[in-house]
């Protein structure tokens, strides 16, 4: 039989794990991780992610052929085949600070894989690393091998949270890279045949191993570089009384543009595209091209620009000041269907408004207290490290009240701001959210959910990304 085991139980490893688990009966997998706490949860009925479809995966094949374990090196040493895919932060200190990856998981991981290893391994990186990682992480393992044999595979994941279980099994290709020997080239297959157990095999590509990595990268970059285009074009359309929704049709209907990833919203999220972009950015500038780098780090100062633009909007609509102002903050993640909140919009436009000194109620279907405050404390890329490694929170905000329901969110609130384009913020009943709050009421929608004109007819002054203004928001003060 063969044995797979993935280092790091996360959104990715996680899920992917389950999916093959489930698609491929033949194949024992683990999946290992040094936090007690991912591993206990996975044990459990209350998975550690939420993620629609992955609680009937898990159930169908934990304890069969899916297990979830903290023995590390009984698993990686059974293994034919080590997926590794743990954190690759941001860099906060020494060279490449604020851009570079932090290897030092990966690294660690390696050093763990040649440690425990007796028999040849494959060793895939599931991780999103900077180009050439696999080449370091040859030498680690070759260098401290004792004559056993490891091929190395890139094979980036694709998956998007909140219908990772869809992609998983549907994906729209599955890329593996691998050296062009004949020992590579053996691995490659070998990983090609676990996938083919259920993805049509025109899906599956494969590269070289530079290729594998640097697609992934890519990818993110040109996904997030499609948000900031609408974003950037949401702000014209604000200032020329021109429609983001009707521009983003318009221009989606070409068929060399495609509709898909062309909504406006208050900024893109996620663990992912900031940092590939961030990490993207360092390799153009090691490689010797600062034209290159500035062209997407100019992605991400848009996504920066379209949040601190949707603060400078609440605060000017709100007669420039939200001192002790109750606003109700609804939907916290970095987009519906998930728990996660890693580097939402939802963090820097709190942060905005408790700059403004207002009182922020909070409620996300999907997110607790204790994550909220978190996130509302820690420095700027800490939440890329495992759990137990993360720096506690000194203290908790005290404008900050976290709710578990929008009508008591925006009880007595002067203004409501839309995050997350959670369905049931379509749905509420918004008359009886009016009856409730300060007048004039506001809502700033920006994920555009809401039916801006019926909110108006209630009586709301609203804010919508890219649409033509309210005339109340006219009249006030330009943004910058
Ligand atoms: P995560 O933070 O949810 O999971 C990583 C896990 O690795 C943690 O549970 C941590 O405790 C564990 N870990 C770290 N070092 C370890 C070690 N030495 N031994 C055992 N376990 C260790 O991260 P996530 O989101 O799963 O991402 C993992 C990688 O996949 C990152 O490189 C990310 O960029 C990439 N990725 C993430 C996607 C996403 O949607 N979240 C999509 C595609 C790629």
């Amino acid at each position: 039989m063969v044995k797979i085991c993935c280092i790091g139980a996360g959104y990715v490893g996680g899920p992917t794990m389950a999916v093959i688990a489930l698609k491929c009966p033949s194949i024992e997998v683990a999946v290992v991780d040094i936090s007690v706490s991912r591993i206990n949860a996975w044990n459990s009925d209350q998975l550690p992610i939420y993620e629609p479809g992955l609680d009937g995966v898990v159930k169908q094949c934990r304890g069969k052929n899916l297990f979830f374990s903290t023995d590390v090196e009984k698993h990686v040493s059974e293994a034919d085949i080590v997926f590794v895919s743990v954190n690759t932060p941001t860099k906060t200190q020494g060279l490449g600070a604020g851009k570079a990856a932090d290897l030092t998981y990966w690294e660690s991981a390696a050093r763990v894989i040649a440690d425990v290893s007796k028999s040849d391994k494959i060793v895939v990186e599931k991780s999103t690393v900077p180009v050439k990682t696999a080449e370091a992480i040859e030498k680690i393992l070759t260098h401290n091998s004792k004559g056993i044999k490891f091929q190395i595979l890139s094979n980036p994941e694709f998956l998007a949270e909140g219908t990772a279980i869809q992609d998983l099994f549907n994906p729209d290709r599955v890329l593996i890279g691998g050296r062009e020997t004949p020992e590579g080239q053996k691995a490659v297959k070998a990983l090609k045949d676990v996938y083919a157990h259920w993805v049509p095999e025109d899906r599956i590509l494969t590269t070289n191993l530079w290729s594998a990595e640097l697609s992934k990268l890519a990818a993110n970059a040109f996904l997030a570089q499609r948000i900031s285009s609408v974003n950037a074009m949401s702000a014209l359309c604000e200032a020329t009384g021109a429609n983001v929704s009707q521009v983003a049709f318009a221009v989606g209907t070409d068929s060399r543009i495609g509709p898909k990833f062309l909504n406006a919203s208050v900024g893109f999220g996620g663990s992912c595209f900031q940092k590939d972009i961030l990490n993207l950015v360092y390799i153009c500038e090691c490689n010797g091209l600062p034209e290159v780098a500035e062209y997407w780090k100019q992605v991400i100062k848009i996504n920066d620009y379209q949040k601190s633009r949707f603060v400078n909007r609440v605060v000017a609509s709100m007669f420039n000041t939200v001192s002790n102002k109750k606003i109700a903050v609804l939907g916290f993640a970095f987009k519906k269907d998930t728990g996660d909140t890693r580097e939402t919009p939802a963090i820097d436009v709190c942060k905005g408004l408790l700059g403004d000194k207002a009182r922020l109620s909070i409620y996300d279907p999907q997110v607790t207290e204790d994550q909220i405050q978190r996130d509302l404390t820690m420095n700027k890329f800490d939440w890329d490290h495992p759990l137990h490694l993360q720096p506690m929170s000194p203290t908790m905000v005290k404008q900050v009240s976290v709710v578990w329901d929008a009508y008591e969110a925006t009880k007595d609130a002067h203004g409501v701001c839309i995050l997350t384009e959670w369905d049931e913020f379509k749905t509420l009943d918004y008359q009886r959210i009016y009856d409730n709050m300060q007048k004039p009421a506001f809502v700033f929608d920006g994920r555009n959910v809401v039916d801006a004109n019926k909110l108006r007819e209630i009586g709301f002054i609203v804010y919508s990304i890219g649409k033509p203004l309210d005339p109340w928001l006219k009249d006030m003060p330009a943004v910058a």
